[in-house]
């Protein structure tokens, strides 16, 4: 047997033994997350009131504590493994954890920031904050299920924590809070080290709890954003070929480099731990690049805004309404058909985009090691070698 093929019956071996392997599903009986409004399901609303209409229109056909006209790629995700949409932690009504919970809130950061949400539009739920909160949960979710009842059923068994799927969706907004806050770009990228210290530091406290499978999306490209755009000052030149604000993506690219290094540390640091780093920028920007040949129109348009060159004002978003001569109008209005669009309200994607998003990753395409969203607690997988 020549070298040539040697090496190729090694391939193939390599295949198979990782096929063998990938027969072999996690089962995951519950999901936990932690993040932003990429990924909140209600915890924001819950806490600060409710994300009005039309959000939720096209699948809930009421607002649904998200801010999307439906669903994100977290309840897809959850759809695909089995699992109820998650609840949201925050919130007292309604809620069932037994298969996990949600600490994501909109406008949350890793790092805590020293403003209310209502002087900068950022969460006082930063990431450590949801590290609070799971670990209390986990704590006393156990101490009630013990009194039985209707807590048996509402709060997950204690084998769950370690079997479950951990899944983070969070940066973007320790990016713009600095360009918020007048930053400039070297100041951001000064302080990206930082910012994943902190997320080293949580992910770390969540395997000493007993957690094992990571699911850790990068941030998306947030100069493609209408809000980014249209509230941060960009010059012709720093407009990319697709139109979209290059300083802003070329920082989010560089918080991935510096998570995926993060990523590969904690591999070191926790070696029970499975950590998959899903690179969400890729698909996004390939969404937003090839709009059109995906069946998608005015990829960097709101869908629901009002006006401007991105229908976008962040004076009027979406749902809002003014008063004229006593008569209340709607001015941030739906877009006809949602299910072309990709930005929903100028921050977030639309529920026809998310799927998009989540089609390209459920199967560990954009995944380092490659392995589908099902098999993501294996710790050595072949094709990783
Ligand atoms: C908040 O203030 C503290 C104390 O001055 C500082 O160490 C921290 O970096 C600040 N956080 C942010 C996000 O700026
Ligand atoms: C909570 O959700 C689980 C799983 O969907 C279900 O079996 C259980 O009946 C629910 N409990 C209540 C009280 O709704
Ligand atoms: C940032 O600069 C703008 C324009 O100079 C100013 O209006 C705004 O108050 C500044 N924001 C902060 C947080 O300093």
């Amino acid at each position: 047997m020549g070298f040539h093929s040697f090496k190729t019956s090694l391939l193939f071996s390599i295949y198979v033994l990782s096929a063998a392997c990938a027969t072999r599903t996690c089962d995951f009986p519950a999901i936990f997350n932690f993040g932003d409004s990429n990924s909140d399901t209600g915890g924001l609303s819950a806490a600060f009131g409710q994300a009005g209409p039309p959000s939720g229109e096209t699948y809930f056909r009421h607002p649904a504590g998200r801010y999307c006209d439906g669903r994100l790629v977290i309840d897809f995700m959850a759809e695909s493994i089995g699992l109820p949409y998650l609840s949201a932690f925050l919130d007292a009504l309604g809620s069932n954890f037994s298969h996990g919970a949600n600490f994501a809130t909109a406008g949350s950061t890793i790092r805590p920031q020293n403003t209310t949400l209502h002087q900068s539009g950022f969460s006082p739920f930063s990431l450590n904050v949801q590290y609070y909160q799971f670990s209390d949960f986990q704590r006393r979710s156990q101490m009630l299920r013990n009194q039985g009842g209707v807590f048996k059923e509402l709060l997950p068994k204690t084998e769950v924590f370690s079997r479950a799927l951990y899944t983070f969706d969070i940066g973007q907004n320790d990016l713009t809070a600095g360009y918020f806050f007048n930053m400039t770009t070297d100041e951001v990228r000064a302080y990206v080290p930082d910012v994943l210290d902190q997320f080293k530091t949580v992910v770390k406290y969540i395997y000493d709890h007993g957690g094992r499978s990571f699911w850790i999306h990068n941030t998306g490209p947030v100069g493609c954003l209408p809000y980014v755009m249209d509230r941060v000052l960009i010059t012709a030149g720093q407009i990319d070929k697709v139109g979209c604000a290059a300083p802003f993506n070329d920082v989010a690219q560089f918080f991935n480099v510096k998570l995926k290094e993060a990523v590969v540390q904690l591999r070191k640091d926790l070696p029970s731990a499975v950590l998959t780093y899903v690179d969400v920028y890729s698909v996004k920007y390939d969404l937003i690049s090839h709009a059109k040949k995906y069946g998608f129109v005015h990829p960097l348009q709101a869908c629901c805004g009002h006006g401007g060159k991105y229908n976008y004002n962040k004076n009027h978003g979406c749902g809002s309404k003014v008063t004229v001569h006593g008569k209340e109008i709607t001015l941030g209005k739906s877009c006809k058909d949602p299910s072309v669009a990709i930005n929903w309200d100028g921050v977030h994607y639309t529920e026809a985009a998310n799927k998009w998003v989540f089609d390209r990753i459920v199967n560990g395409g954009y995944s380092d090691p490659p392995v589908p969203l099902r098999m993501a607690c294996h710790i050595k997988s072949a094709v990783h070698e």
